[in-house]
């Protein structure tokens, strides 16, 4: 399941993390690669222990976290630093699946890659092409502030782009559900739930019990 989780980032934010991104320092983006991936691609990053890269990081993870959206579609245990990388024109990063395992250089810090998100940081009128195409999928570009979460295991590139730059954040998450179609199951629970709070009233019978074989569910499947 590809989901929409929009306005992660709100205006104010875009602008702050767009300035910082104008003036900072952006290298070849295949140090982060690994070996099949950096054939595939072409683009700039920030250094990934760059101060820039950090500070942008931790307000991408402070924004994760007041999004609850996020947190029931992703559910998840631990966030990789989030990463920024921008495609000028003629760039791309063609067909690759991102690596299971993330360890953050110079540290014990590593992440089971269960999804993989992208943070569009600027306006889609602003360039023409860099759609993320992920197989079986519609292409997806979204407004800025919006971000798109997949499974990591899925094939995907970020078609050329043509026309201007393309500035997104990207990161991987671990989730406390492995399994994909469990953790879908649980947002699907989890949506329907809401909805029906919003008619018939939290305190509603059934819906306590539906609350509870969410968490029962949670319980039996969350690793920790
Ligand atoms: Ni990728």
């Amino acid at each position: 399941m590809m989901i929409v989780i929009p306005q992660v980032a709100d205006a104010e934010l875009l602008r702050s993390m767009n300035a910082a991104l104008a003036s900072a320092e952006w290298v070849d983006g295949n140090a982060t690669s690994g070996h099949q991936s950096a054939l595939a691609k072409k683009n700039r990053q920030l250094a990934e222990d760059s101060p820039e890269a950090r500070k942008l990081g931790n307000i991408v993870l402070d924004a994760l976290g007041r999004s609850p959206l996020f947190i029931a579609a992703a559910l998840p245990l631990k966030i990789y630093p989030p990463l920024f990388n921008r495609y000028g024109v003629g760039e791309t990063f063609g067909d690759h699946v991102d690596s299971a395992v993330r360890i953050r250089a110079g540290s014990d810090f590593r992440v089971r890659s269960d999804l993989s998100a992208t943070l569009f940081l600027n306006d889609p009128a602003e360039y023409d092409g860099g759609e993320l195409i992920a197989e079986g999928h519609a292409p997806v570009k979204l407004p800025a502030g919006d971000m798109i979460l997949y499974p990591a295991s899925t094939v995907h590139r970020v078609a050329a782009v043509t026309r201007g730059t393309r500035c997104a954040s990207f990161f991987w998450i671990q989730s406390m559900v492995r399994d994909q179609s469990a953790r879908d199951m649980l947002f699907d629970l989890d949506r329907s739930i809401q909805q029906l709070t919003s008619v018939a009233g939290a305190g509603a019978p059934a819906l306590v019990r539906l609350t509870g074989v969410y968490h029962n569910l949670l319980r039996r499947w969350a690793e920790l």
